[in-house]
């Protein structure tokens, strides 16, 4: 049996769906059962990562753990950390970011680490999949191009080698499945490293309409995202990650997926043909 915590996320449904396709006993967790919406085979329970007596269920009967939350939430992992510390489950892959990749410069890089550290001293087997960012983020970009035909975004020139999420729950799907993955910490990213205003001509290009690339200044985005509710904390790491333009954080495209799944990473044209429909709508 293998639980999945993030189990309604980008990548945490994929994993669940891939871990069924494999044959393997899975249990989602989620604070929103109605929101785990899975074909059968799939046992869904409610619980949140920051009530221990509800992890500590899920852990029953457990061999297996993937773990994917929210940036706000890394926090909330320690207390899985813990619950498995006690439960002995065998195994855990966390989703964590190539921001955690030594040497870590950000709060966000930094909280991701700390999860790290905790699930490698917790007894578990651990593999942490460090991803660029994802090529799903552009989803982010619906609402501007919809209304104003523009994309905003500041660090804009840095190239990323992003990546698809189908991308990181394959790999995550082997690490909970095959062995040889005890103690590693895998770098992921996509086949090309592409800048914001790249990635921007692409959509363009699939969506038949011209769109304008915007930089914008990293203090008006700072604002942005705290008026938008974000905790000014995250918000700080988050920003201080996409300035960062070192080869570690994404910009250079490593054969890890390949290696892993045997199948090279899609490239970012492959994942718009798949979701252009999303980005119309
Ligand atoms: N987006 C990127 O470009 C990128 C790149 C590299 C790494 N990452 C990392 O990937 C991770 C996951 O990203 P994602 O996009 O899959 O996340 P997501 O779509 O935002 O999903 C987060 C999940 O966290 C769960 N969650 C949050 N708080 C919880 C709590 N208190 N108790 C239980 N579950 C909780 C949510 O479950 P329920 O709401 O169902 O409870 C949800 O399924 C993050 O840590 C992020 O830093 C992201």
């Amino acid at each position: 049996m293998i639980v999945v915590f993030g189990s309604t996320g980008t990548v945490g449904r994929l994993v669940v769906n891939g871990l069924v396709a494999a044959g393997e006993r899975v249990r989602a967790f989620t604070r929103d059962p109605a929101r785990a919406t899975f074909g059968p085979g799939v046992e869904v329970v409610a619980g949140d990562l920051q009530e221990i007596g509800t992890v500590r269920a899920a852990l029953a009967g457990a061999d297996g753990v993937f773990v994917a939350t929210s940036p706000d939430a890394l926090a909330h992992e320690l207390t899985l950390a813990d619950a498995l510390r006690d439960s002995g489950a065998g195994r855990v892959v966390k989703l964590s970011s190539v921001a955690a990749n030594p040497p870590v410069t950000d709060s966000y890089g930094g909280a991701h680490a700390d999860a790290e550290k905790a699930f490698m001293e917790s007894g578990a087997e651990w593999t942490a999949l460090r991803p660029a960012g994802f090529m799903s983020n552009v989803m982010q970009w619906k609402k501007s191009i919809k209304s104003q035909g523009r994309v905003y975004q500041p660090h804009g020139g840095i190239q990323r080698a992003v990546i698809d999420p189908e991308d990181v729950a394959a790999v995550a799907v082997s690490c909970l499945t095959t062995p040889g993955h005890h103690e590693k910490a895998y770098q992921l990213t996509g086949p090309e490293a592409l800048s914001a205003p790249q990635l921007t001509a692409k959509v363009s290009a699939v969506l038949g309409r011209p769109l304008q690339f915007v930089e914008v200044d990293p203090e008006q985005a700072r604002n942005g995202m705290i008026g938008a509710g974000m905790p000014p904390q995250l918000v700080e790491g988050l920003l201080a990650s996409m300035a960062d333009p070192g080869a570690l954080r994404g910009g250079t495209p490593m054969p890890t997926v390949q290696q892993i799944t045997g199948r090279s990473p899609a490239t970012f044209d492959s994942w718009l043909a798949r979701h252009v429909a999303e980005l119309r709508d």
